[in-house]
């Protein structure tokens, strides 16, 4: 890939490969960190219904807006319909209770529209086409600029195909060395479906290493992201960069949009500068051989597998 900053998802819409993620950040520190955030650079910013931080981020928004020399169109805001799940005792969205979710975020966040509104994982078989018509409504009454997915997998793409829906514009899914999903990266590339990586930093130690952030993160995997011979350490060291960027820039090499989280200002800038060095053919070629399957950013594993 070259060094693109933005992937264009339709004539006016255009996708920053570096973007900001904010799960895990509380509504009361978002302000405050999305602020900082956007004053470092970053132009995407991620959040969630789920997240429970869309006023605070609304609210980071809005005080960098009012720092000056930025307007809302400079800044690319994603934010995810809960679609429900049965499972967990939650009443599954309807296409109308989908509609008014998104009216409630833009009310959360303060903004007239989101430049990309997603389903946040194919919970529910029996609402799930209903959930993607209606954020196709919400893309033809323009509250959302562009629509997708997160967490499907080729089967749950494939059931909107067949019922002559159009396609999500953007899968966003769990994607860094230690899971590389090749069969449903080929899929997303082969219909043109832009990818987001999340969770990228997964293989380093430091990764939710705070109490109460949980994962399906093995505490074999916690050892092996602490050796002193990881193969990232080494990587860094050859590019004169942190284990961070070289896993960032392996995705944006990789043709994918990434979402670093971090509520630490040092490290926020460092994430941000994933575009002045390049991963070469070998490393590449090395990280290749790394995949180890599913993802772990979930305490219940990897929602791809759900059916
Ligand atoms: N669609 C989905 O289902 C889904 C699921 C998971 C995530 N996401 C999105 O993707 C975003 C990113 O994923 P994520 O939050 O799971 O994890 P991440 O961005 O891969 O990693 C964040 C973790 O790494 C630490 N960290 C950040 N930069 C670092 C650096 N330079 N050096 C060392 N440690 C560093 C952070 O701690 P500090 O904050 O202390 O720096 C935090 O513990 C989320 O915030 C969210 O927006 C989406």
């Amino acid at each position: 890939m070259s060094n693109e900053r933005v992937r264009k998802l339709s004539e006016d819409v255009k996708l920053p490969y570096l973007g900001f993620g904010t799960y895990l950040i509380s509504d009361g520190e978002a302000a405050a960190v999305v602020h900082e955030a956007i004053r470092a650079g970053y132009r995407h910013i991620d959040t969630a219904e789920f997240y429970q931080n869309e006023t605070g981020v609304g609210e980071g928004i809005r005080r960098a807006l009012q720092d000056g020399g930025l307007s809302r169109r400079d800044l690319f805001v994603t934010t995810k319909l809960w679609p429900g799940n049965a499972a967990w005792g939650q009443t599954p969205k309807t296409t109308e209770t989908t509609i008014s979710s998104l009216e409630e975020s833009l009310d959360r966040l303060g903004l007239d529209d989101v430049d990309l509104y997603l389903i946040h994982a194919p919970f529910d078989r029996e609402q799930r086409l209903a959930q993607w018509r209606g954020l196709v409504a919400l893309k033809e009454q323009r509250k959302a600029r562009a629509i997708g997915v997160s967490n499907f997998n080729i089967e749950h793409l494939k059931e909107l195909e067949d019922a002559g829906l159009p396609l999500p514009q953007v899968n966003q899914i769990e994607l860094h060395p230690w899971s590389q999903k090749p069969a449903l990266v080929r899929f997303l590339e082969e219909r043109g479906i832009a990818i987001i990586a999340y969770s990228s930093l997964v293989p380093l130690s430091t990764w939710r290493s705070a109490p109460g952030h949980d994962s399906a993160k093995t505490d074999a995997m916690k050892a092996d992201g602490e050796r002193e011979d990881s193969p990232f350490k080494a990587m860094a060291k050859k590019y004169g960069v942190s284990e961070a960027q070289v896993l960032l820039r392996w995705g944006v090499q990789k043709g994918y949009a990434v979402l670093p989280k971090s509520t630490n200002p040092a490290r926020m800038r460092q994430n941000a500068d994933i575009f002045s060095f390049e991963i070469d053919a070998q490393d590449m070629a090395a990280i290749a051989k790394m995949d180890r399957g599913d993802g772990v950013a979930w305490s219940i594993g990897d929602p791809t597998k759900a059916s």
